[in-house]
């Protein structure tokens, strides 16, 4: 496995590999990588000739009070970890190399980004796509992978693909759990024991989603108050939000039909997690 490091290697490596007639599987990540990151690549190294994993805390995604400064980094395990995956490359830019001093252009879609995380990360989206387009244009991907976990991230790149014709297919994986069913997440290392135990009624609440809307539940209001009462009993849990929305449009249902989303996310501590299902109502 290739480690590249600048935007100018990372294009040559791309445009030779289109010219040798190779397709290119791409998955963006954050590192710090856990099983969640290896099915994205797993995925990835299945479909393509070539996977090509990018390592960048992208700056511009985080607000000026998240946790851009302590988010989990650990180059050398992740190095191992991409290499053992089987990828070709792992294109790690400097943050000077992407965003150099002169930067102005940003990349906004626009409905989707606005509820959900939306509400309490005004930049965040606007940031993830403006770094996701600029990767896509960097490595020229054929497929690009992502995580079902950040469901509103997945939707958003899908309409930005859309919207400016790209010509990449996004494809998403499903969430991948720890064993008592909590998503897998890079911040879950963030959080103290009784935290942890805590967390855990956030997959309890989504079960208990998933039971109901089973039984033929259709009233949104009447899953999210059961699932509101999982969390009452979690004094460390403190929730952002829990909502049921149109799985493609995002906005809120309610009365449940077609694919929805339910989708939540909490602080624990100061750890911000989010979790979703999502479901197929006959
Ligand atoms: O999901 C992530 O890790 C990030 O939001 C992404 C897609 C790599 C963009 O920085």
């Amino acid at each position: 496995m290739e480690v590249i490091k600048t935007i100018k290697e990372m294009k040559e490596f791309s445009s030779q590999a289109r010219r040798a007639g190779k397709t290119i599987a791409f998955v963006p990540t954050m590192g710090f990588f856990h099983d969640g990151h290896l099915s994205l690549m797993r995925e990835g190294r299945r479909r393509c000739d070539l996977l090509i994993i990018s390592l960048f805390v992208n700056p511009t995604q985080f607000g000026p009070n998240e946790d851009f400064k302590n988010y989990p980094r650990d180059f050398e395990r992740d190095r191992k970890m991409a290499e053992e995956v089987g990828a070709d490359v792992l294109f790690a830019p400097e943050a000077s190399d992407m965003y150099p001093s002169n930067h102005q252009t940003i990349v906004r879609v626009e409905k989707v980004t606005q509820n959900l995380c939306g509400r309490s990360r005004p930049v965040h989206f606007q940031g993830v796509a403006t770094v996701v387009l600029m990767l896509f244009e960097i490595v020229t991907p054929h497929a690009a992978i992502f995580g079902e976990k950040d469901y509103q991230q997945l939707v958003t790149i899908q309409q930005m693909v859309r919207d400016l014709h790209m010509r990449v297919e996004v494809v998403g994986m499903p969430t991948v759990r720890e064993e008592d069913g909590l998503a897998m997440s890079s911040r879950n290392r963030y959080l103290l024991l009784e935290e942890r135990k805590a967390a855990l009624s956030l997959y309890r609440s989504l079960q208990k989603a998933k039971e109901l809307l089973q039984k033929g539940e259709r009233k949104a209001e009447r899953i999210l108050h059961e699932m509101k009462e999982i969390f009452q009993s979690e004094p460390l849990v403190k929730i952002d939000y829990v909502q049921i929305c149109d799985a493609y449009s995002l906005q809120d249902v309610n009365q449940i039909e077609g694919d929805v989303v339910v989708a939540l996310a909490a602080y624990l501590g100061k750890t911000r997690l989010i979790d979703n299902l999502i479901f197929h109502a006959l």
